[in-house]
């Protein structure tokens, strides 16, 4: 059977491999209701500009809704020999509304149409990830305010460096993805502009009006250029990179995780609710959700070079390899919506063994540093020469395997002779963190006061 749509250049069908290589609809489907939004505002469009009778616009519209609560229903037989979701919602149109639904094309392109349907998409999924990862901030921003005191190691290059509080790492997260917001937002900002009406790739002769059409659609105006409309999807490259850099950043907290539950570390523990089993070893409790959210970082920063590779050599306009852009976009953010939400659970469900991570943080003469301070500060030492004098002790305390302030006075005196017994109160890790007030630092009263005004902000969102 030749085409429905375009049958009449045709004299026959294609090849089953044609059509197999060339439906998108077991993917595509997943437009079904922006594709839907979209044929409303444009049928209500050519009603306005007179370019079709009202009745056929209330014949198409009332078909389009009939056809929308078909597939909610779940009734709608979508087919591959109608190749796309465009083609399918058209199809059933016309057998429900007959010869008005062949008006609908009228001035429009699957070109523009499939821009426009991909654009609602992502704007509704950035949307989503706002709102989920708002809830992750306040996840995070309440837990850091319970344990802005709780001391902990800090590390650099995995190495004890100096210690800081429960609170104030998982502050540095709630940043992150502050950012993260940002940067959708950006994108949301920048994509939305309306396609529809560039048309195939040259504009229209009919009299539309694309400005209230975009309107309609919740565009902050229609898109200048028809080419530009119809050949670009930078606009699912912005929203994948910044899904991307998420994706690294929920997969980093996600390593730390899977390290802070380890019996070694110990940090933190995960209740049942999100620990699973081993079939064999009886003493496990895996951070599968954890190890999940590192994993499926992968497939979003693959969706975001799969995409840049298809796009790359694509001469303007339309060329059916954007077709490709589909499968990845929607794995992606949906994949990133799941990640999202696993890791709000974990942050709300942890429990950090405070004492432990307090032992540890004094650990790998964690506050060496501070010692170093203290002789800039009382002995008025430069801080090279400092930094030479504290050395000199942690090789003397590492040497014998015992902690800074295990080093008695008049060992000390012997590397530094100015040494007094008041450097013994600058070795404790409490008093480090305590110590850190510079603005951004790991004193327990900023991370309370960060930790507050987060909460409050989100709260007021
Ligand atoms: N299914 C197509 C896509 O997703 C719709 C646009 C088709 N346009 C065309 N000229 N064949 O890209």
């Amino acid at each position: 059977m030749s085409n429905r749509m375009w049958g009449g250049r045709f004299a026959s069908g294609p090849a089953a491999i044609m059509e197999e290589i060339n439906a998108s609809i077991d993917f595509d489907k997943r437009l079904a209701s922006q594709d839907i939004r979209g044929s409303l505002a444009h049928a209500e469009m050519l009603g306005k500009t007179g370019i079709l009778d009202k009745s056929d616009v209330e014949a198409i519209q009332g078909g389009l809704k009939a056809v929308q609560a078909e597939i909610e229903a779940g009734s709608f037989t979508f087919s591959r020999a109608l190749e796309d979701i465009h083609m399918n919602v058209e199809s059933r149109l016309k057998d429900l509304v007959g010869p008005a639904a062949g008006r609908l094309h009228t001035a429009r392109s699957r070109n523009d149409q499939v821009a426009t349907d991909m654009k609602l998409w992502v704007r509704d999924t950035i949307d989503g990830l706002d709102e989920q990862l708002a809830d992750l901030q306040l996840a995070l921003a309440e837990k850091a305010l319970e344990f802005a005191g709780a001391v902990m190691p800090g590390f650099t290059h995995l190495q004890s460096a100096q210690p800081v509080t429960f609170g104030h790492h998982l502050l540095a997260y709630v940043e992150m993805v502050a950012r993260d917001r940002g940067r959708l937002a950006d994108a949301r900002r920048r994509l939305n502009e309306c396609p529809l009406g560039a048309a195939a790739l040259a504009g229209t002769s009919f009299p539309i009006d694309r400005a209230f059409t975009a309107g309609l659609l919740g565009f902050d105006r229609p898109t200048a250029n028809s080419l530009d409309s119809v050949s670009d999807r930078d606009f699912a490259l912005e929203t994948l990179s910044a899904a991307a850099i998420c994706a690294v950043h929920l997969s980093r907290f996600a390593e730390e995780i899977v390290l802070w539950t380890s019996a070694q570390f110990g940090f933190v523990r995960l209740s049942d609710a999100f620990s699973t089993g081993s079939s064999i070893m009886p003493q496990k409790r895996n951070p599968d959700a954890a190890e999940l959210v590192r994993g499926k970082s992968g497939r979003i920063l693959g969706a975001l070079m799969g995409l840049l590779v298809v796009m790359k050599g694509l001469p303007l306009t339309y060329s059916k390899d954007m077709q490709e852009d589909k499968e990845g976009v929607f794995d992606a953010l949906q994949s990133l919506s799941l990640c999202i939400a696993a890791m709000s659970g974990m942050v709300r469900d942890m429990e950090p063994d405070v004492k432990r991570l307090k032992r540890w943080a004094g650990a790998g003469y964690a506050t060496a540093t501070d010692l170093a301070d203290w002789l800039v500060r009382v002995l008025e030492m430069p801080f090279r020469d400092a930094h030479h004098v504290t050395g000199r002790l942690v090789g003397l305390a590492s040497a014998r395997d015992i902690g800074l302030e295990k080093l008695t006075l008049a060992e000390m005196q012997e590397v530094e002779p100015r040494i007094t017994d008041e450097v013994f109160a600058v070795l404790g890790v409490e008093r480090s963190v305590k110590s850190r007030t510079s603005y951004g630092g790991t004193a327990p009263a900023n991370v309370r006061g960060q930790a507050k005004r987060w909460i409050g902000r989100l709260q007021k969102e």
